[in-house]
């Protein structure tokens, strides 16, 4: 992560204003990544790119390619000149859309899904995606405990659809991690 490490830096300065992960998510999304080896990463909700900085920097290691998804145009754009500040702009796929919109017209077979957009739309946003996860692939959602209230129905999913295993974990804001099933 060193050569990446300025940027991030210089983003973590401007977090809240583009409600960017905390820098320990970043590690446990590469931590995840590069421990199942994923080749295919969707991200729902880009902002400015931190998350997606952190991802592809995981996924440039595995030899895999990230897409994200934004529908706030200036922010797209920031997010793919950050990405190519760093040199991996190759390996990221920013597509501007509602991921409502853009989700089903993914064709790839994702190993890890990254949820960060809209809370009360997580529900329908793993929906979409689930079929083209692969058994084995993980989901994770972000700030499961600050705004937890308004993802009441994706909690509930989550932890009762047999097909997941899904298991709280309090970092930072929250996070829940999910894992697909072969069933
Ligand atoms: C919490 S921020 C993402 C932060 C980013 N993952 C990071 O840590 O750097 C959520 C982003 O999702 C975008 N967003 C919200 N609803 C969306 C939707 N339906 N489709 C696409 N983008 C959406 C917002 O414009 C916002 O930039």
């Amino acid at each position: 992560m060193q050569q990446y490490e300025s940027v991030l830096k210089r983003l973590e300065k401007t977090a809240r204003e583009y409600t960017n992960i905390a820098p320990e998510n970043g590690q446990f999304l590469s931590i995840l990544i590069r421990s199942i080896r994923a080749q295919n990463v969707l991200e729902i909700g880009t902002s400015n790119g931190y998350s997606a900085i952190w991802i592809a920097a995981a996924l440039k290691e595995t030899g895999g390619r990230l897409i994200t998804l934004e529908f706030d145009r200036t922010r797209a754009a920031e997010a793919e000149a950050y990405l190519q500040e760093v040199g991996l702009d190759d390996i990221v796929d920013v597509r501007i859309g509602n991921a409502l919109d853009e989700i089903p017209k993914c064709d790839t077979t994702f190993d890890l899904v990254f949820l960060d957009a809209e809370k009360n739309e997580y529900r329908r946003y793993l929906e979409l995606a689930l079929p083209n996860i692969c058994p084995g692939g993980l989901i994770v959602a972000d700030d499961t405990v600050t705004m937890r209230d308004e993802m009441l129905d994706y909690v509930e999913f989550v932890f009762n659809t047999p097909q997941l295993h899904s298991v709280d974990i309090p970092l930072d804001d929250g996070i829940i991690l999910s894992y697909k099933t072969g069933l």
